[in-house]
């Protein structure tokens, strides 16, 4: 959907945007088409476009509702844009979401929000939300929801998630956190999923390192650090044992069934048991297409509905 403002609106309509250009952008034989109310016009064969948004197909009609609807004119703004991506990302512990997202992020700069992430913040600073959510995750349990929900859904009306869009990384992870999302609206655009081997995972987290500096993730044997400075100042994260891995994984497929069922409509499934850059491929490829389809779907928005 294309990004609108309406300015002066008397109604709105969740379809039909109201669209006029700034002033001095339009020919001024096309200005007294531009200036109607959205729900007044009527569609003919003239189109009138400004820059690339096509605003109206025509001069309405003229009747006497129509010229009091211009005493009253809706000032109509289309800005063309389409809304920004919305990404979910999903898989077992290991799975590589966190090493996908710094490749779209790179890419697509979107806002990434992990659950994850936002938790170890919480436990690192010491919170009451912090101390309760390491309990969990020290046994490889979810988070419970009244912790993570309000912590994601804050983050997510954010402005800069609103403006760039956002990447959704390790949430929902049970069916009451996809329907906590599900009622207030909030649906990906797409839904990945990335699949790899359980065997292949235990060796993932039981190398994984993290630099503090600049939030990279490695491995010691799939990725190592590029410099010795780097590989002295690594960490390893409390909950990155064989033991505790094992753990999280059992919790994952106890719960995995029940959001891909939400999100079977818009789920891409990808295999991850390949070099990181092969995955990130398929991973661009599918963002790219869901993108364009957005583009096309707010060029196609800015045409005023019904004309
Ligand atoms: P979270 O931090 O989300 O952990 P996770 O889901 O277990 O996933 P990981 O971060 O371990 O793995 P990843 O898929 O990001 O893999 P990465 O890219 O790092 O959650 C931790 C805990 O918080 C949970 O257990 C739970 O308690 C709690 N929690 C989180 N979300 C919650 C929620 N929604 N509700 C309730 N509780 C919640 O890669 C792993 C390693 O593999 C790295 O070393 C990397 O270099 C390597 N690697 C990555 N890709 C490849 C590749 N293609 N080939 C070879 N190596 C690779």
């Amino acid at each position: 959907m294309a990004s609108w403002s309406i300015a002066n609106a008397p109604f709105q309509t969740s379809r039909a945007p109201s669209v006029s250009p700034p002033p001095n952008s339009i020919p001024r034989h096309q200005k007294s088409a531009a200036l109607f109310s959205a729900r007044e016009c009527s569609p003919c064969d003239c189109p009138l476009r400004i820059g690339n948004v096509n605003v109206h197909r025509g001069a309405p009609k003229v009747s006497n509702r129509k010229r009091a609807a211009r005493r009253s004119p809706v000032i109509l703004m289309a800005t063309g844009k389409p809304e920004p991506l919305k990404i979910m990302i999903s898989g077992a512990p290991a799975a590589g979401k966190g090493t996908q997202c710094e490749l779209i992020v790179r890419k697509y700069g979107l806002v990434h929000i992990a659950a994850g992430d936002l938790l170890r913040a919480e436990v690192a600073a010491g919170t009451e939300n912090g101390k309760r959510a390491k309990e969990y995750m020290e046994k490889g349990s979810l988070v419970p929801d009244e912790i993570v929900v309000t912590m994601v859904k804050e983050r997510l009306a954010q402005q800069d998630a609103q403006e760039k869009g956002w990447l959704l990384d390790g949430y929902p992870r049970s069916l009451s956190q996809a329907t906590a999302l599900e009622n207030l609206g909030i649906r990906p655009d797409l839904f990945l999923l990335l699949d790899v081997p359980e065997e292949i995972l235990v060796d993932r987290v039981v190398g994984r390192r993290l630099d503090p500096v600049t939030g990279k993730i490695y491995h010691l044997k799939f990725s190592p650090p590029e410099k010795d400075e780097i590989a002295q100042r690594l960490t390893q994260r409390f909950d990155d044992t064989e033991e505790k891995v094992k753990l999280r994984l059992k919790t994952h497929q106890k719960n995995v069934e029940d959001v891909l069922a939400i999100y079977e409509s818009v789920m891409k499934k990808v295999d991850g048991n390949r070099p990181k850059e092969q995955v990130f491929e398929e991973i661009d490829a599918a963002l790219a297409q869901v993108l364009q389809q957005k583009q096309d779907a707010s060029r196609e928005t800015s045409v005023l509905s019904g004309h």
